[in-house]
């Protein structure tokens, strides 16, 4: 079977670990500090908050920002359900705008007529499947409204904009190391700014509100990560110039081979390089595609079945998300993770074209 995921590692994440395990410094530590510093380079931001996982990032990121009870924020409806979670948990609603169907990502000119609509107090934009959101217009909704852009970057590491990596356009930026994302801590996140106010308190916020060793300013979480995690996050980290290389080779061999079949392969627009988190095509008859990619042995998965607005813990919130509805309707995702041999794309690609 190939996998949709199948993250790598080797005697580099082996023996780093093992230094943690002996230092007897296994919890927060200098090592956490090195990989917040080395991924905000990478990003090109200022600081670098290392946390336990994506949407704890979101969360503490959404509350550096004072985003809390009775505040709205603008999202998509067509994520991972942690980008509403996380609104939600700091007593804020997600309101919901609709996605550009070539790139799947919020539309800018939706997004504009329902902020304006609504009133709402920050924009929360997702670079899905590894394709950086339409940024410009994005920013300079924020802009003229006065309120924070956040990138939800979870999908994203390596994404560029106009030539820039994503994590530095907004105000704040978070990432996930979830193994199945395009570097993985086993769980971890971060959250990136340039902004020092936003990473104080982030910082705090993520920390138990924790101003000194026993004084705490605010009522905060423990989202920290910890050295075992950081020690494995280093190392994949200089590994994931390599990951991006191959996942874009592997997704120009699956678009040029699928070019003569019905699917839909995915836009690369101008000025963004794709990451290619996710190689996401589009089939009309996506379950049956999907049922035999399955039985010949390919596991391709679809990210997301039903928009956000559409699950039961959201119940009563209504949107209009045509687009982002067809997609959840349509799309699949195909593996293009860097451990594929070049034979292992060749066999998708004739698993499609003996479907067609
Ligand atoms: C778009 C998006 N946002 C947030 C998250 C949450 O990250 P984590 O699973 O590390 O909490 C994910 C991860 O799956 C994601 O894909």
């Amino acid at each position: 079977m190939i996998y949709i995921a199948n993250p790598e590692f080797d005697e580099a994440e082996k023996s780093a670990v093992t230094d943690v395990l002996d230092s007897g410094m296994v919890a927060d530590g200098e090592i956490v500090r090195s990989f917040e510093d080395e991924f905000a380079t990478y990003c090109g931001t200022e600081h670098g908050i290392a946390t336990s996982n994506g949407t704890t990032a979101l969360h503490a990121a959404l509350e550096a920002l004072d985003i809390g009870d009775g505040d709205t924020v603008l999202t998509t409806p067509f994520s991972f359900i942690a980008t509403a979670n996380a609104i939600r948990f700091t007593g804020a609603e997600p309101v919901f705008a609709d996605i550009d169907p070539q790139t799947y990502n919020l539309d800018p000119e939706a997004a504009a007529e329902v902020a304006r609509e609504s009133d709402v107090d920050a924009i929360m934009t997702v670079h899905l499947y590894g394709l950086a959101s339409d940024l410009d217009p994005l920013a300079d909704l924020a802009d003229e409204l006065n309120i924070p852009l956040i990138e939800d970057a979870a999908q994203a590491h390596g994404a560029t904009y106009n030539g820039t990596r994503v994590g530095a356009a907004g105000d704040v930026a978070c990432f996930s190391f979830y193994p199945t994302k395009n570097m993985t801590t086993g769980e971890g996140g971060m959250i990136t700014t340039d902004r020092d106010d936003v990473a104080n308190r982030a910082r705090r916020y993520i920390n138990h509100g924790r101003t000194d060793t026993y004084e705490h300013a605010e009522v905060g979480h423990n989202y920290r990560m910890t050295n075992i995690a950081a020690a494995i996050g280093r190392e994949q980290l200089n590994k994931l110039p390599g990951y991006i290389e191959a996942r874009r080779a592997n997704a120009a061999r699956l678009t040029a081979g699928l070019a003569d079949t019905p699917v839909v392969t995915p836009t690369e627009p101008a000025g963004r390089d794709h990451a290619y988190h996710q190689y996401t095509i589009r089939a009309p008859d996506r379950d049956d595609l999907d049922t035999y990619l399955e039985n010949n042995g390919v596991g391709a998965s679809v990210y997301y079945p039903r928009c956000i607005h559409t699950q039961p813990a959201y119940d009563g919130v209504t949107c209009q998300a045509r687009h982002a509805e067809i997609a959840a309707d349509t799309v699949l995702s195909l593996p293009v993770h860097p451990a594929l041999t070049d034979s292992d794309i060749d066999h998708i690609i004739e698993v499609i074209q003996n479907y067609a």
